[in-house]
């Protein structure tokens, strides 16, 4: 399986401190890879520079054989990378169906603007984008909902919208920073089946995951990461069996030992 997304030699630091020092991992394509590590390793920095939120100090994005790292976030977004965020980030007073079509928009010619004064051809292009946002509601489980103010929905269900948002940028890969932050193992277990669901669709994942069983059930690889560099990368159960990740994750290893036998 050829690798989608190279992470090479990436470094970033905040002042005197380095949230990233010398991470090296890949994402093979069509795959969904998990990004773990205790809090403060860097994870959300590294979705940051991957979508250009953030530029690295050294180091390279690669996506496609293309380096991205220079890019501004607007370009990324048009070379096929959508993300969401830790803490789910909506637009208040919109609707369900109206959050979608923003994300559409993104890849549409005819500007945003042009459609809300209501010229002709945008109102084409409004109705096409409506009928893909609604794919897309259907897509992520949300069939039906379109109508809802999304401050009105669950974590589970926001977050499933915002899925929908970046879906309608028609990424090749999909960012998510923590997806089931939050959520009970019922809403959780719904998010890891979408994200297969996905997959199988032919999309690219790369899932920060808190959640080790979340992670065991769905990541196809992982790369576990502590103190800005990787730890190890392989399948969950291998990571996770890796002394050095039971000390980053559990504390002592007997303390491990005891937490896997509650599961
Ligand atoms: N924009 C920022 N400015 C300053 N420090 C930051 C910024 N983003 C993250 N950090 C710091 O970088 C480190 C890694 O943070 P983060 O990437 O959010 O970790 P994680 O997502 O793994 O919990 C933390 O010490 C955090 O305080
Ligand atoms: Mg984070």
């Amino acid at each position: 399986m050829s690798d989608l997304l190279q992470v090479e030699n990436l470094q970033k630091s905040f002042g005197g401190l380095t949230a990233v020092a010398d991470l090296s991992f890949s994402v093979p394509s069509g795959s969904v890879t998990g990004l773990m590590g205790p809090n403060g390793a860097g994870k959300t920095t590294v979705i940051n520079l991957v979508s250009g939120l953030l530029r690295p100090n050294r180091g390279h994005v690669v996506l496609n054989g293309e380096r991205i790292e220079a890019l501004p976030p607007q370009h990324i977004a048009a070379r096929g990378i959508a993300r969401t965020y830790q803490n789910v980030r909506l637009f208040s007073g919109m609707t369900v169906l109206e959050q979608v079509m923003a994300g559409c928009f993104l890849r549409r010619d005819t500007s945003l603007f042009a459609s809300f004064l209501g010229l002709p051809a945008a109102n084409a292009a409004r109705r096409a984008v409506a009928r893909h946002a609604l794919e897309l509601l259907e897509q992520v489980g949300m069939a039906g909902r379109g109508d809802d103010l999304a401050e009105a929905l669950s974590y589970g269900e926001q977050r499933r919208i915002e899925i929908a948002r970046a879906l309608g940028t028609q990424p090749r890969l999909l960012l998510l920073d923590e997806p089931t932050a939050g959520m009970n193992a019922q809403e959780s277990d719904g998010i890891g089946r979408l994200v297969h669901s996905l997959r199988d669709g032919g999309m690219t994942v790369l899932m920060v995951e808190h959640n080790v069983r979340l992670v065991m059930d769905f990541c196809d690889r992982v790369t576990v990461m502590n103190f800005g560099r990787a730890l190890t990368h392989g399948t969950a159960r291998d990571c996770m069996a890796h002394p050095e990740v039971q000390e980053a994750y559990f504390g002592r290893r007997d303390d491990a030992e005891r937490i896997r036998a509650l599961r």
